[in-house]
């Protein structure tokens, strides 16, 4: 049995703060999810379990909902029991498609699901085993699984503030094209992202890569990338599942996240880890913990 209460507030919703905090919208915003975390009582629109036949019950699944044609997943984790919970009022009605995130598990099945307005839905989930492809890996599991002295793969943690690691591994960037990205990168805002590219005013830049290391850390990415190789020539390493007090069951809270992303695109396969997370009581003063990974 998952309860309600506080929140997780994951990477894409402080961005979203980050970026709007200075202006009237960004209060609005805190407000209104400091609002949702306070609503208790309702049961949950959407649960469900997770299982599979290597594992029975699973703990520490992704379950993400994104409803057709929306921009907005939603994401909840399953508890030591294997159930999981989507809070009322997270999910409106209409036709959803359900994704998760298990390293090494896919889901078995369409994973669509209707929800009708008033009545809650159950959707039990089976997952079947699967290998681990390079589109779950988190940003901590590149950077584990990623070969090289970590003086050049710190570099990369100058890279994952506006986006994922994935987008520099998959890429076929040449080193000399690394160079000319290094220095487009430089001009995004921080927190920039592919919905809201916004550029620093005039000519004011931020470099992402130092200067004195921006040829060997071209070279050290145009090496690991696909640009010379179809597949990445390293073994995709992936961490453990959460479990325990990363996971509802111990604690009284039923936790979730929100992520826009272009209604277009297709995947909603949950990428990141529920990792971090802050409390209600803790949303509502003006700083928000910065997850790390
Ligand atoms: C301040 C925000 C920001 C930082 C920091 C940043 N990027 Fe980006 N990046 C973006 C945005 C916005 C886009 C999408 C728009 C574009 O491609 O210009 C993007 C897209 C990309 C792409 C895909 C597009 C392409 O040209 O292949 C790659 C690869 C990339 N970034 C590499 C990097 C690397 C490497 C770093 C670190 C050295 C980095 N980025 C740091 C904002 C950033």
């Amino acid at each position: 049995m998952v309860s309600m209460g506080a929140t997780v507030f994951a990477r894409e919703a402080q961005m979203i703060a980050r970026r709007l905090l200075p202006s009237v919208l960004g209060g609005l915003l805190l407000a209104f999810f400091c609002q949702s975390a306070t609503a208790q009582g309702a049961p949950p629109v959407l649960r469900g379990t997770v299982t599979s036949d290597r594992e029975g019950a699973m703990e520490g699944v992704l379950v993400s909902a994104r409803r057709q044609g929306s921009a907005i997943t939603v994401t909840v984790v399953s508890d030591a029991k294997g159930e999981y919970a989507f809070p009322a009022g997270r999910l409106e009605p209409g036709a959803y498609q359900l994704a998760i995130r298990a390293s090494g598990y896919g889901l078995d099945g369409a994973g669509t699901i209707e929800i009708a307005a008033g009545s809650p839905a159950t959707a039990d989930l089976r997952l079947k085993p699967v290998p681990v492809t390079s589109d779950q890996l988190t940003n901590s599991e590149w950077l584990t699984s990623a070969p090289g002295p970590d003086e050049l793969k710190r570099g990369l943690l100058n890279c994952t503030d506006c986006h994922s690691a994935q987008r520099i591994f998959e890429s076929k960037h040449t080193r000399d094209e690394f160079l000319q990205v290094f220095d487009r990168m430089g001009g995004y805002y921080s927190g920039a992202s592919d919905l809201q590219p916004q550029r620093l005013v005039g000519d004011h830049r931020r470099p992402p890569v130092n200067p004195a290391m921006a040829q060997s850390f071209a070279d050290y990415l145009a090496a690991l990338n696909l640009s010379a190789k179809p597949v990445h020539g390293f073994d995709l390493k992936t961490n453990p599942r959460p479990t325990g007090r990363a996971t509802p069951s111990s604690s009284p809270n039923t936790r979730w996240r929100e992520r826009k992303s272009s209604p277009t695109t297709s995947s909603s396969t949950p990428t990141a880890a529920c990792g971090s997370r802050t409390s209600a009581s803790s949303c509502c003063p003006s700083s928000i913990p910065t997850p790390a990974g």
